[in-house]
């Protein structure tokens, strides 16, 4: 790669910069501030695209800066969208805009849903077409399931956002995200050279294998270049060349930081020269932890979140990766362990029992002849207005009246922090985002940006919006399945019924 090559040769800007980023949502949320430090989500991306001299790649799920899908329904929330925030869609929509007529080079990479290929920043985009591209990467023909689920923004190359926040005003001023902005040329670099990788995928014709994952112990459809294909069988990676040595072991080399690396997902975008999965990132920053191992994400459960299509149809893969870490964490190293996972109607109450499950799994090492010297705590985080939201009729129902617009006020984040390193992601804790979803995520034992990133957890673990779930199973269980409509509310019921005998959970 020529880019390469030339960088090699350019002096690094002296000053590498990296910075928490962070959307608390606007309004009634007094428990939690800002980190001092740290950045609001809307101000990183405005400066991203206002500080780009030449190039600016974006990659999104679906965009809704402008609240367009909001608007029709204002009349079934009873707040105010201004009051809400959604100002700060719009500023970051026109900057990427203004950037683009200024001579920057935009590239949106979208998931191939929701009507991206017409939203309102790809049309305003389209008016300016020499300095447009657009495509779209399609898990769904090479996995049979899937979505573009990485957030992230590369600027020149050399400056770049990754995190939880979609491209929706919301994410901006209602929904809690936690993500990092990076200023430095070697890891620019690197998200460019993975982004580079998905746009080129997104060029390729599919052509896939069914191969046996030992890991589910079943069939699945992956690329014909999945480790997982035989090697008789198995075709040459088309994306080889996009893939980069750094990782926890071989940090990024020529940084401003010392101990940096990008991973990413699905495993078949990260080639072999050492780029680590976003699995395999999170399992080592477990496995990693010393002390101390703090984890915060929305959706956490041990197995594929959606039932399986095409030839594995109504499988459900299990997926114990992080569960087994956090066991040996607990077990083997005395770690103290904190697990916050949120809850909104959104939430699967399933994951109720897998949480119970899974303490008193770390509690198991207390056995005659031994004692746990580590321990796992959970709590649920529920952010206030939760159960107030508006749902907006469809074809499934009526809609809801509420407080809020629909999906809102949800801890989105996905952070790792130990006593040692931070992970910062994009995908949620189920097998699905790690097979065969795009995802990245930022590694770094950076003392500073830990530090940062642990203070926010401390800050929102001691809320008390975060309730430890025997506290939530006990006393919140009349509160717990609010929001929902009469069938999701039954079967959040049950599953919380079904928890309650054991008092000891
Ligand atoms: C794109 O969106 C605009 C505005 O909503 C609409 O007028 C137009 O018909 C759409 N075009 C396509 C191809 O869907
Ligand atoms: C490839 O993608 C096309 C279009 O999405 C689909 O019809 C076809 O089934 C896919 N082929 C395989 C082998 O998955
Ligand atoms: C990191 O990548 C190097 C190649 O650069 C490889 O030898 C090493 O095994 C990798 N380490 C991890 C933890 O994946
Ligand atoms: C674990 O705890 C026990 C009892 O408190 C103690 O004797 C032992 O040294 C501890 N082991 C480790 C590895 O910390
Ligand atoms: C929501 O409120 C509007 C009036 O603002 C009303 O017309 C509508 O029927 C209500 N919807 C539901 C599902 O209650």
């Amino acid at each position: 790669m020529m880019a390469v090559r030339l960088l090699l040769l350019v002096p690094l800007a002296a000053a590498s910069k990296m910075t928490l980023v962070e959307t608390i949502p606007l309004l009634d949320l007094d428990e939690i501030q800002l980190t001092p430090g740290a950045v609001n989500t809307w101000e990183a991306q405005v400066a991203l695209a206002n500080g780009a001299k030449k190039t600016l790649d974006v990659t999104f799920m679906y965009e809704n800066l402008l609240a367009e899908s909001d608007a029709p329904h204002a009349s079934s929330f009873s707040r105010d969208l201004t009051a809400l925030g959604v100002d700060r869609g719009r500023l970051v929509f026109e900057a990427v805009v203004a950037a683009q007529r200024r001579g920057v080079a935009v590239r949106v990479l979208a998931s191939p849903m929701g009507g991206t290929a017409n939203c309102s920043l790809v049309r305003a985009l389209r008016a300016t077409p020499a300095k447009f591209a657009y495509a779209e990467w399609d898990p769904d023909a090479w996995y049979g399931g899937g979505i573009m689920h990485m957030k992230l923004w590369v600027a020149d190359g050399a400056s770049a956002y990754v995190g939880s926040a979609n491209l929706d005003w919301a994410s901006l001023a209602q929904v809690k995200e936690f993500g990092v902005l990076v200023e430095d040329g070697a890891v620019g670099e690197d998200l460019g050279a993975l982004f580079e990788g998905f746009w080129a995928m997104a060029a390729l014709k599919n052509d896939t294998r069914l191969a046996r994952d030992p890991r589910v112990a079943h069939d699945r459809r992956v690329p014909a270049w999945s480790a997982l294909v035989a090697e008789s069988e198995r075709a040459a990676d088309p994306l080889a060349r996009f893939g980069t040595p750094w990782n926890l072991t071989r940090p990024i080399e020529r940084s401003g930081f010392p101990d940096v690396f990008v991973a990413a997902a699905p495993p078949e975008v990260v080639g072999d020269a050492g780029r680590m999965t976003d699995e395999a990132a999170i399992v080592a920053t477990i496995d990693d932890a010393a002390t101390s191992a703090s984890l915060a994400v929305m959706d956490f459960s041990p197995a594929s979140a959606y039932a399986q299509r095409g030839e594995a149809k109504g499988v459900v893969f299990s997926w114990p990766a992080i569960s087994d870490a956090l066991a040996r964490a607990v077990f083997a190293r005395g770690v103290d362990a904190k697990l916050l996972v949120s809850w909104w109607p959104n939430t699967d109450a399933a994951s109720l029992s897998y949480l119970a499950g899974l303490r008193r799994t770390a509690r198991s090492c207390a056995f005659q002849y031994s004692a746990c010297n580590g321990t796992l705590e959970v709590k649920l985080f529920a952010l206030p207005g939760w159960d107030a939201l508006a749902s907006y009729p469809s074809k499934y129902g009526p809609g809801l009246n509420g407080t809020y617009p629909a999906y809102t006020r949800v801890a989105h984040g996905k952070v790792v922090v130990t006593d040692r390193r931070a992970n910062v992601g994009t995908s949620n804790w189920q097998w699905g985002y790690m097979y065969e979803t795009a995802g990245a995520s930022f590694n770094t034992g950076d003392a500073a940006f830990t530090a940062s990133l642990q203070s926010a957890f401390d800050r929102d673990w001691a809320s008390s919006y975060a309730v430890p779930l025997d506290d939530f199973l006990r006393d919140e269980r009349e509160a717990a399945c609010r929001g929902r409509d009469a069938d999701g509310r039954a079967k959040c019921e049950a599953v919380i019924a079904s928890l309650l005998p054991s008092s000891e959970l």
